[in-house]
């Protein structure tokens, strides 16, 4: 059953009003968003799998050839993408991040791929990566050197962007280690941001610019989303549940200045999905992908599409989570109750639908209930006077219709989280 979806299904005349209501909510979010980097791109939060967080620097492919970075893994990922799913499921960015570059820059001056391990070149691995129907990523840095010590883009940014505009390439992702002040910095983030538009080609650009300025600075967000698609705030995910939580911890402490700028063409990103790999159980990737989506997060995985369990694949292929996640409105949610170890966050959607999930924090014990009136959702409006209930995740469940003065109770395993679908009538 994984995939499907036990929803009920309408019948053609409401599903044309539901078209045509998705068509005004979306045609009044993209002119509400008219702030936005104006590339076009990124209208629903991107979707697809970058190396870093499953494969960091491997460079020793003597010694470990299935899982250095080289062509030949992101050929094998392509693979696996268009072949079990993934793409058609939504994943269409295959991501480079840093370590794929010979050390020094060719005697032009231009950026060139570690010979040993892109013997075809990035030219060649993008044109397969698009046969495959997929757009593929890769990584730069806006200092002297990437964070991992490679060349890094800085007096460079022209030439970087139209070489990778030359090669093929669909997002960049530009990182922030190395330059030398907070200046330069900033300058770097917008100078490549016009760089990328002038070459022409259709390039997803994702920052890291408020990462790195937060320590010293309270980052400018509407002018970060001018020149970006997606800005990463916070640390880097690792593949552990104490990760998860400080993400979700830090998103929660910080939802009045973030959540209001998120939008079509621009979103926080608050780092890979991690599900599929060693660190998290089921409850806790149940928490991921439906926090990631209530988050409306970019949803790039790093893992193994070679190695994954039929769980982790279902999960992170589930129609109805990716729905939200990728929902038009394009609106970020937010925490609304924190309620001893119980959080209670809400997603504002299309047609005037909400997403709830409810998330238990306890790290003891089994299964535990959390009860709360309909009345807290959607600011009084999400079930006035009726709606009725979908469960999503852990599994799909109809939970039939609720009048506005009812109580909810959500049995949630410890760490886990439900995610809910609440539909006006
Ligand atoms: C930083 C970024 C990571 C990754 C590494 C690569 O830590 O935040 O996502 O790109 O650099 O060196």
């Amino acid at each position: 059953r994984c995939g499907l979806s036990s929803f009920p299904r309408r019948g053609g005349a409401m599903a044309a009003v539901r078209w045509m209501l998705r068509w005004v909510v979306a045609a009044a979010a993209a002119v509400a968003a008219v702030l936005a980097l104006d590339n076009g791109l990124a209208r629903t939060p991107p979707m697809g799998w970058l190396h870093w967080e499953r494969f960091l620097c491997g460079t020793d492919c003597a010694a470990d050839p299935h899982r250095c970075v080289s062509e030949q893994l992101f050929m094998e990922m392509a693979d696996r993408m268009a072949a079990e799913g993934w793409r058609d499921a939504g994943y269409e960015f295959i991501c480079i991040d840093d370590c794929w570059m010979a050390p020094t820059r060719d005697k032009h001056g231009r950026l060139q791929a570690d010979p040993k391990r892109f013997p075809s070149g990035i030219r060649k691995l993008a044109d397969y990566v698009h046969s495959k129907g997929l757009k593929l990523g890769i990584y730069s840095d806006v200092g002297n050197k990437t964070c991992a010590g490679f060349p890094g883009s800085y007096n460079h940014y022209d030439l970087d962007a139209q070489t990778f505009a030359s090669w093929g390439v669909d997002l960049l992702k530009f990182d922030g280690c190395n330059s030398d002040s907070l200046d330069l910095l900033a300058e770097g983030y917008r100078h490549m941001s016009l760089a990328l538009n002038n070459t022409g080609r259709s390039i997803v650009y994702s920052c890291e610019w408020p990462f790195y300025l937060r320590p010293v600075q309270q980052p400018n967000y509407t002018e970060i989303k001018q020149y970006c698609n997606h800005w990463r705030n916070f640390y880097d995910v690792y593949d552990s549940w104490s990760s998860i939580k400080s993400i979700l911890d830090w998103t929660a402490l910080h939802q009045d200045t973030i959540v209001k700028i998120a939008g079509p063409g621009g979103w926080n990103d608050p780092d890979m999905l991690v599900i599929g790999n060693f660190g998290l159980s089921w409850d806790q990737s149940v928490t991921q992908m439906a926090m990631w989506a209530i988050m409306a997060a970019p949803l790039f995985m790093s893992n193994d599409l070679r190695h994954i369990s039929p769980e982790a694949k279902c999960l992170l292929q589930n129609k109805e989570v990716i729905a939200i996640n990728q929902d038009p409105l394009g609106k970020q949610g937010y925490q609304l109750i924190k309620d001893k170890n119980f959080q209670l966050w809400e997603r504002p959607l299309s047609g005037r639908a909400y997403a709830v999930a409810v998330l238990n924090h306890q790290e003891i014990g089994g299964p535990q209930n959390f009860t709360f009136s309909l009345t807290f959702l959607g600011n009084g409006l999400a079930c006035n006077p009726a709606c009725s209930i979908q469960q999503v995740l852990p599994v799909s469940r109809d939970w039939g219709v609720y009048s506005w003065l009812s109580s909810l109770s959500v049995e949630v395993n410890p760490t886990g989280t439900v995610l809910l679908k609440v539909l006006p009538l």
